[in-house]
C-alpha cells in the first residue's frame, strides 16, 4: 500500500514552549505504520522540538530556507530536518519570485533534503477560472531548471488557506479537478519525475479523508489543526 503523508505545518501559532509541550504530547501517539508523520516548527522552535522527537517515528521539516542569512539549507539540515517546504503562499505574498524559489528547490535537492514544493491559486484567480493555467505556471517556471527525481508538491488554493483554523475549504471536487491536472501536467512535461501530491487548505480531521483518498491526493499540508494534539491524532487515524 502507498504511503499517506500528514505534514504539520505549524507557522507561527506556537512559541518555543508551546512547541515543546505539543511534540512531547504528539511523542505518546502511535503513528500508524501506512503514514509518514512529518512535523515543520516555527524556526525558533526547530532547534528544540528535533530534541524531543529524536527518536520517535516523526520525521522533521524546516518550513523555509533563506538563499543567504540565517537559515541555511546546510543549517537545517544540521539540526536533522529530512524536508522543506518551499513556495509556501505566505512566502510568495511576502515577495518571493518563482526564480527565487527555483534556486531554493535545487538548494534543498542539492543537499540531499526533499522539498515540498507548494503550488496555488488566489481567490481572484479562482474566480476567474484561471486556477489550471497559475499552476503550470508556477510549476513550468520553478521547475524548468530542477533535476531532482523525486518531488513533493503540496496543492494550496489560497484562498482556501485558514487563517487560525477559519477558512473556506475548497470543495473536495473541484480540489480533485486540479488534481487530475497537476498529474496530466507531469505526465507531458516532466514523465520522469516522482511526483508525491498533497492537498492543503483548511484540513482537519473531519475533512482529511475526503481529501486524501489515495488517488488524487496522498496526503496532507495541515496548518492550523496540526498544532492540536487530538486534532493530530484523529487525523492520523483518518489516513490509516
Ligand atoms: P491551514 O494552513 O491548514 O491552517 O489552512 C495550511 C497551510 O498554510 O499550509
Amino acid at each position: 500500500m502507498k504511503k499517506k503523508y500528514l505534514i504539520a505545518n505549524w507557522k507561527g501559532y506556537l512559541d518555543a514552549r508551546q512547541s515543546r509541550k505539543v511534540a512531547a504530547t504528539l511523542c505518546s501517539i502511535r503513528i500508524p505504520r501506512a503514514v509518514t508523520a512529518i512535523v515543520c516548527p516555527s524556526d525558533s522552535a526547530l532547534a528544540d522540538v528535533t530534541k524531543v522527537l529524536h527518536g520517535s517515528s516523526i520525521q522533521i521539516g524546516s518550513q523555509n530556507i533563506d538563499l543567504t542569512g540565517r537559515r541555511s539549507v546546510r543549517a537545517a539540515k544540521d539540526l536533522g530536518c529530512r524536508y522543506v517546504i518551499v513556495g509556501h503562499s505566505s512566502r510568495r505574498a511576502s515577495g518571493e519570485t518563482d526564480a527565487m524559489i527555483a534556486r531554493k528547490l535545487n538548494l534543498v535537492e542539492r543537499s540531499g533534503l526533499t522539498p515540498i514544493l507548494c503550488v496555488g491559486e488566489s481567490a481572484k484567480q479562482h474566480k476567474a477560472g484561471q486556477t489550471n493555467a497559475v499552476i503550470e505556471k508556477q510549476l513550468s517556471r520553478v521547475l524548468k531548471t530542477f533535476h531532482g527525481k523525486q518531488l513533493i508538491i503540496a496543492y494550496e488554493p489560497v484562498w482556501a488557506i485558514s487563517v487560525a483554523g477559519k477558512g473556506i475549504a475548497c470543495p473536495p471536487s473541484t480540489a480533485f479537478a486540479t488534481a487530475g491536472h497537476i498529474r496530466a501536467f507531469f505526465r507531458k512535461k516532466f514523465p520522469r519525475l516522482r511526483v508525491t501530491l498533497l492537498y492543503g487548505g483548511s484540513v482537519s480531521s473531519t475533512n482529511i479523508a475526503q481529501y486524501v483518498d489515495g488517488k488524487h491526493f496522498v496526503g496532507a499540508l495541515v496548518g492550523f489543526a496540526s498544532t492540536k494534539p487530538a486534532e493530530v491524532k484523529a487525523m492520523l487515524r483518518a489516513l490509516s
